[in-house]
């Protein structure tokens, strides 16, 4: 089977389309939201990211702000910072960019994010909710997931969805999200044994391993559907996914190509999460991305 390609890009520029309704939305009530970025230090991949970020959200009308503090920063200036954020009501969405420099302690700053402007998902509140299948502000990247395979109309009901990465922004959501759809999920790791075996009898692939072309075509079972979380930058300076493509498309029923597949989800799901949590804490109700498929 020679696999269908996933068009991420456009799948993203729906979302984002739906999104920016919402914003006008939110506008014409006179409400103006607004997305905040905290960047630590100078890592050219974030640099990228929180430009990205930024812009995205001013294309859709959002405000961005960004909050640049120097790589030798501590941790109580970054926690500094967030809680200043935290505390101005003109922030809907507050994320601070990961990775962070070594020295600070990343537990500390992800513990005074507020729950309800938490658009990565990370607090005890949204994960915890997440977890007990209650409405959350879900991870970016595993709710693009969940949106690109109802796309696709991938059906997840059933079906044996093999997530390769246990990782808190990627892996363990998606186990949960893809339950919550109803697919019976294994989740599979650096240590697992026999993992060509595992994803021989998936359906479905995750894979968010981070590390390049590991999964191999000859591994898949015929008519799996692949989704391919992973961005890893070769010497070459060329972006590679998790997934050995080539050889991956000779077999799926469906692949995402690595740029362009899962990448723009991430960002569509962040301004998605941003005003949401806009519209939630104006409607003084919990914020829910909104994600197909869950039961
Ligand atoms: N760094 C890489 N991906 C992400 C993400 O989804 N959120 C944050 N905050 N940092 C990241």
């Amino acid at each position: 089977m020679a696999a269908r390609v996933v068009d991420g890009k456009a799948v993203s520029a729906k979302v984002r389309g739906e999104v920016k309704v919402r914003v006008d939305g939110l506008r014409a009530r006179g409400v103006q939201p607004c997305l905040a970025v905290v960047l630590v230090g100078e890592d050219p991949a974030s640099v990228v990211y929180v430009r990205n970020k930024s812009k995205a959200a001013q294309e859709v009308g959002m405000e961005a702000r960004e909050v640049k503090l120097p790589k030798d920063a501590h941790t109580a200036d970054v926690v500094k910072a967030v809680r200043a954020l935290a505390h101005d009501d003109s922030v809907d969405g507050l994320l601070v960019q990961f990775p962070l420099p070594a020295q600070v302690d990343q537990r500390a700053v992800v513990d005074c994010l507020p729950p309800e402007k938490d658009v990565d998902g990370f607090t005890f509140v949204q994960a915890g909710r997440l977890l007990r299948s209650e409405p959350a502000l879900v991870p970016c990247t595993p709710a693009g997931v969940m949106r690109l395979l109802a796309e696709c109309d991938v059906k997840v009901a059933g079906k044996h969805a093999v997530v390769v990465g246990r990782s808190l922004l990627v892996g363990k959501p998606m186990g949960l999200l893809l339950m919550g759809a109803n697919a019976t999920v294994t989740t599979c790791h650096s240590r697992t044994a026999d993992l060509p075996g595992h994803v021989g009898r998936a359906d479905i692939v995750i894979a968010a391993i981070g590390k390049p072309e590991f999964i191999q075509g000859a591994w898949l079972r015929e008519g799996a559907a692949v989704m391919d979380v992973g961005i890893n930058r070769g010497d070459d300076g060329k972006l590679r996914g998790d997934v050995h493509y080539a050889s991956a498309a000779a077999r799926a029923s469906w692949i995402t190509p690595v740029p362009g597949g899962v990448g723009p989800m991430t960002i569509a799901y962040l301004l998605q999460n941003t005003v949401e949590a806009a519209a939630a804490r104006r409607d003084k109700r919990p914020p829910s991305t909104p994600i197909p498929g869950l039961r």
